[in-house]
């Protein structure tokens, strides 16, 4: 019996950090083990926000690498850029005549541009370009494409999966066949949330992430950084209010975490010394993936190869696909 398949797409827009790598890549990578996993780099979804092509092809690049040191098998997973597989587009433009306008309309991103632009008494439209208005669309055909039986996302994807579905289901609906596979949603709970700096939700966006592949010594001046409360040394120190040590129960062993946490109920331990250890567990995990990514980064044809050949397996899948479907519709 053939598996299951799992699909996602990676913006490339911003240095992978470490909520990226327990949120996202590790949960997908674990995946691999029982579906058909395809993961891309969606790159025409970044060309909305990013105009700047040395910065496209750089995070490409940056994102390609990270997933691939952070274990991701090229063997048991499909890996591809999004834009070298134009039959992404041919579906796009298909769906977009089966996406109504008002479905767009409530879309949470370009609402959020809206309410942004009414607030500051701007045109409503300002900044708003049709690749992000119609991103949705993109998305839907990156999904239905490949026939994917789950997407892993985390859950600000929620809604756009739900308009997925939709779409799908209106072009079953209207050619009363399976034309296309309703995908499940595979939503990340809120409870594998990794806190930032500062203790908030670890986000580009607050400024607040660790990147993954810091060298040795920035990332041990990023960890002096983390946010904690100004109790002295001897004081009796609370791990579960604790930014350090929520940071630190991702990395560290049960046996280490009872240790740190009996040293902060006993007194006597600085912050400076939490930190320390946190740091400590980190650079263990991470250092044999950096190197392995520095490696990666240096060998950038091999990234390409790897991309390009994923990219020709891709178009395979992808263009049986579509004549599947433009048979249907009535197309040659
Ligand atoms: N929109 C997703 C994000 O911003 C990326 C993405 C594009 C995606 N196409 C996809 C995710 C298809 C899952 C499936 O993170």
């Amino acid at each position: 019996m053939k598996n299951k398949i799992a699909l996602t797409g990676i913006k490339p827009t911003g240095t992978p950090h470490i909520g990226n790598y327990f949120g996202a890549i590790k949960p997908a990578i674990e995946l691999t083990k029982e579906f058909d996993a395809r993961y891309f780099i969606a790159d025409y979804h970044a060309l909305n926000s990013i105009k700047d092509p040395q910065q496209i092809n750089e995070m490409t690049y940056e994102v390609a690498a990270t997933w691939l040191a952070c274990g991701l098998d090229p063997n048991k997973a499909l890996v591809y850029r999004q834009s070298q597989v134009p039959q992404t587009f041919d579906l796009s433009t298909i769906l977009l005549a089966f996406t109504s306008k008002g479905l767009m309309n409530r879309a949470h991103a370009y609402k959020a541009m809206v309410q942004n632009n009414s607030e500051l008494k701007r045109d409503l439209d300002d900044g708003v370009n049709m690749g992000l208005f119609t991103y949705p669309v993109l998305m839907a055909a990156d999904i239905l494409l490949f026939d994917s039986d789950v997407v892993p996302v985390g859950k600000d994807q929620a809604q756009h999966l739900e308009m997925t579905i939709d779409i799908a289901q209106s072009v079953n609906h209207i050619y009363k066949s399976n034309v296309l596979t309703i995908p499940k949603p595979l939503i990340r709970e809120s409870t594998q949330t990794v806190i930032g700096l500062d203790g908030r939700k670890m986000s580009k966006s607050y400024n607040n992430t660790i990147p993954l592949f810091l060298p040795t010594k920035k990332l041990r001046r990023l960890i002096m950084k983390v946010v904690t409360n100004s109790q002295t040394i001897e004081e009796v120190k609370d791990p579960d209010k604790c930014n350090v040590f929520a940071l630190y129960k991702l990395f560290a062993t049960e046996v280490q975490q009872n240790e740190l946490r009996e040293m902060y109920l006993k007194g006597g331990m600085g912050w400076g010394h939490a930190k320390q250890e946190l740091f400590e567990v980190m650079e263990e995990m991470v250092s044999p993936m950096r190197e392995n990514y520095n490696e990666l980064m240096d060998n950038k044809d091999f990234i390409d190869k790897l991309l390009d050949e994923g990219s020709e397996k891709a178009r395979e899948i992808a263009s049986e696909k579509i004549k599947f479907v433009k048979n249907i519709l009535g197309f040659k």
